[in-house]
């Protein structure tokens, strides 16, 4: 077992590693992608809700971002970004917090599909006198929410959005299903399938009068895999950032791929069951057991040497809050690893927006494996 530098040695574990090479190759993996198809890459910063990872992610201190919460907005208008699309559908109560952003000059993007979030929006712009920008979120996939790109409904909602003060800017997509495609045919077909749903659905509304010069799309999985996005003028992706498990069973990166690790300890065994307990239990690696559906099912995570080299039959087969229970995988063969207490392993996340949730900082890791740097993560409404 490699012995871990001194600054690993000397963390308090359970703690959020992030390889800060990997994540730039990522991040120019994406970048490239979005120059080979000719549109604004709009990054989402849910998945790091970090200024420093964000402004790495833009190769520049600001420009356009897309966040899940409003905090997100507040945190990095803070921080000097401007243009920012709120990606959740707007609800009433969310409409104060919303024109306080407008008043200090965010340029924020709303997203509804419905007539009564319209009215809401309408209502609230008119009262205040304050211009509102609003993508109508189409569903291209049947995954969660939005309005069918053929429906009526779609020029209905466009229509309560007639006002003054609203501009109907355009619509945005996210093909969620990409997340179950296993093959590159089926992930380029869902990437098609993702462009041609938001690009009928904006020359509809352009049809009836609406300017809708926006049409944005996106998810990982299809902007890695799309061969043309005619039509299309921003994709937006998270998790291509960091990359994690899921995406890995999805096809669309390799494990070596992944930026992120925990950092946990050996604290004791449990020889007669073949397990080794860990200080890093759901509480750091979250609930997300996203690869349960995949073909390769790697429980609350791989299992990795201090230096990030994964080790062959093990897996975290079960976590208890603050508890990770490592074993082989089923089928291994073999006895596991000699792991004495205290020894460090790395666990790669299933899903890194949810395991970065658990925490407060990333501990930046150079290409030799050494903490060059902390930078605060946040979290909340
Ligand atoms: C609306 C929206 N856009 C973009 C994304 C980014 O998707 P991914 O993390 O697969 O890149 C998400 C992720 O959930 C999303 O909800």
């Amino acid at each position: 077992m490699t012995s871990p530098p001194d600054d690993l040695r000397s963390l308090e574990t359970p703690a959020l590693l992030l390889d800060a090479s990997r994540m730039e190759a990522n991040i120019e993996r994406m970048h490239a992608q979005a120059r080979r198809l000719g549109v604004r890459l709009r990054p989402h910063l849910k998945t790091s809700k970090s200024v420093e990872v964000a402004r790495r992610t833009l190769r520049q201190d600001i420009g356009p971002i897309t966040v899940s919460t409003l905090k997100e907005a507040d945190h990095f208008a803070e921080h000097g970004f401007t243009d920012i699309l709120y990606a959740v559908g707007i609800t009433p109560g969310k409409l104060d917090h919303a024109l306080r952003l407008r008043a200090r000059g965010v340029e924020l993007g709303l997203v509804l599909d419905n007539v009564d979030a319209a009215r809401a929006v309408v209502s609230a712009a008119e009262s205040a006198g304050v211009r509102l920008s609003v993508l109508l979120e189409i569903d291209c996939d049947g995954h969660r929410s939005g309005l069918q790109p053929e429906g009526d409904e779609l020029l209905a909602v466009a229509d309560a959005l007639r006002s003054h003060w609203v501009s109907v800017a355009g619509v945005m997509t996210h093909a969620g299903e990409s997340y179950n495609c296993r093959t590159p045919e089926s992930l380029c077909a869902m990437a098609e399938q993702e462009r041609a749903a938001a690009v009928r659905a904006a020359q509809r509304l352009r049809d009836t009068g609406h300017a809708a010069p926006v049409v944005s799309v996106g998810s990982t999985p299809t902007a890695l895999s799309a061969a043309q996005l005619d039509g299309v003028t921003e994709l937006r992706a998270g998790v291509f950032v960091f990359f994690d498990l899921v995406m890995a069973g999805v096809g669309v990166c390799a494990v070596q791929d992944i930026a992120l690790s925990v950092l946990t300890t050996v604290i004791g065994h449990q020889r007669d069951k073949g397990w080794t307990i860990v200080d890093a239990g759901w509480m750091a690696l979250s609930r997300d057991r996203g690869t349960a559906s995949q073909p390769v099912d790697q429980g609350y995570g791989l299992v990795c040497d201090v230096a990030g080299r994964v080790l062959p039959g093990l897996v975290m087969a079960s976590a208890n809050q603050e508890h990770g229970i490592v074993a082989l995988r089923d089928g291994s063969t073999g006895a596991p690893p000699e792991l004495p207490v205290g020894t460090l392993l790395r666990i790669v996340p299933n899903h890194a927006c949810a395991t970065g949730a658990q925490h407060a900082q990333y501990h930046v890791l150079d290409g030799r494996g050494r903490v060059t740097e902390r930078w605060p993560r946040f979290s909340g409404w």
